[in-house]
């Protein structure tokens, strides 16, 4: 028998080492390694025989498309579930994962059979009560309070349900491991079974994973890619608004978004997102309209800046919804490329609707919000993207021609793009410019 190793595992990044380290070299989080025997036992994994084929033959398996009840998710996700599926659905704890997750069960239930809803955060009395509020009660919604992954893949075996959801994936453990539930071994290899088992069974599954504070997966980003597809559920707790954005998907193009509505009786789609985030804009300064794409579908945002006089000697500069460092670097160019100071101003950026935008299209849109918030002159109805260089330049970006139909269709008649983007289209002037300069004289 060969001897059994034991090594070493950082819980935040999933990074290994045989010795004890205080801190992680991979990520730098103190304190995170925690002793994990050797994942072995390979026995009992199915191995699928599978022959070398030509690409055509392979193709004809064409997936059938299952609806999750919500169009706008079923889009982002590529038409639908595809049979087999692996999705992640992460999110913070209160942002409406569970909520979501039973619509859809009920949805499915209903149209394609029995579904599994395996839960290890609440009691089924608890599943009961917010069932009873959505309005949800189909005889095929079997509840099932397991944590254990050796009995859940027994009776996922047994019943073979249309969908299994894991509530979350930080409560399974494996009998054939020892370290406890939620750590990063346990959390990847439950993952890695269940995906295994629902891929043989042809089995649909959401698993549901928490994220913490720092938006990390907590056990963490070693789920990403084991799974086909993973969504992020984000909002502001405090508000109505939740967005479902697809950062990964191995059956369709990623980056698209459903937004959702918070209501007393859970999760309502919204048909129009961009007119949902502009409906309360006032157009005051610094407020400016970004369409918004990492998919093929945009959807307008506001950018709302606001500057004033600094109180301390440093001045602060807080965001929402995009990377503080980003705007730290816009100011650094507005400041030496086009003379705009706000070294003695505190600065605040918002993206309205608590969606976070990571590409970088949105510089333009930020720069001109402040230089717009700091002239106290407002931008009025026009849209704006582009990236921004380092030297003032404003670079090309996707999907420009979607981008500004979308603007299109809600009315607007004015665009500043980088000036590679600048396209014609009837009804909208667009204006190309290729230096934030050049930007900054068209607003003010
Ligand atoms: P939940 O789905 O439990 O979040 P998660 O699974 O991501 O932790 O949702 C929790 C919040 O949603 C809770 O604060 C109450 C609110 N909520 C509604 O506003 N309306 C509803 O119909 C439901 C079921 C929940
Ligand atoms: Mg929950």
């Amino acid at each position: 028998m060969k001897k059994e190793k034991t090594y070493f595992v950082c819980q935040e990044c999933g990074y290994s080492s045989p010795k004890w380290l205080g801190r992680c070299p991979s990520c730098g989080a103190w304190n995170s390694m925690v002793e994990e025997k050797e994942i072995r036992s390979l026995s009992g994994r199915v191995e699928i025989k599978t022959t070398p084929k030509p690409l055509h033959l392979w193709e004809e398996q064409r997936a059938i498309r299952l609806s999750t009840g919500f169009e706008s998710l079923d889009y982002a996700l590529g038409g639908g579930i595809v049979k087999g599926q692996v999705l992640l659905l992460a999110g913070e704890p209160g942002i409406g994962k569970s909520t979501l997750l039973l619509q859809v069960c009920e949805g499915f239930s209903k149209l394609y059979g029995p579904v599994l809803y395996v839960s290890g955060e609440e009691s089924p009395s608890q599943i009961a009560l917010r069932a009873k509020r959505l309005r949800v009660g189909s005889e095929s919604l079997l509840v099932f309070p397991e944590t254990n992954l050796e009995e859940i893949l027994q009776t996922l075996r047994e019943e073979r349900p249309s969908l299994l959801v894991v509530d979350s994936v930080q409560t399974l453990y494996s009998s054939s491991l020892e370290s406890s539930p939620g750590s990063v071994a346990q959390v990847r290899e439950c993952t890695f079974r269940l995906s295994e088992v629902c891929k043989e069974l042809n089995i649909p599954v959401f698993l549901v994973g928490q994220v913490n504070k720092e938006g990390v997966l907590a056990g963490p980003k070693v789920l990403e890619h084991i799974v086909d597809t993973v969504l992020y559920f984000e909002g502001e707790r405090f508000n109505f608004y939740r967005v479902v954005k697809a950062v990964k998907n191995r059956f369709g193009e990623s980056g698209n978004m459903a937004v959702f509505r918070m209501t007393g009786q859970g999760l309502e789609e919204v048909q129009e997102p961009s007119a949902f985030f502009l409906q309360e804009r006032v157009g005051s300064p610094g407020s400016v309209v970004f369409p918004h794409t990492e998919g093929s579908k945009p959807v307008l945002l506001e950018v709302q800046a606001l500057t004033i006089q600094a109180l301390y000697t440093t001045p602060q500069r807080k965001t929402q919804g995009f990377d503080p460092n980003r705007l730290a670097l816009i100011l650094a160019v507005l400041e030496k490329e086009a003379k705009v100071f706000t070294r003695d101003r505190d600065v605040f950026v918002n993206v309205v609707g608590g969606v976070s935008v990571e590409e970088p299209a949105v510089d333009l849109a930020v720069a001109l919000s402040v230089v717009s918030s700091v002239k106290d002159k407002p931008v009025g109805d026009l849209l704006i993207f582009g990236e921004l260089g380092l030297s003032g330049e404003v670079r090309s970006v996707h999907f420009a021609q979607e981008r500004l139909r979308e603007g299109l269709r809600f009315g607007f008649k004015r665009a500043i793009v980088p000036e590679g983007c600048r396209v014609e289209l009837q009804g909208l002037e667009v204006l190309g410019v290729r230096h934030i300069r050049e930007a900054i004289e068209f607003i003010i």
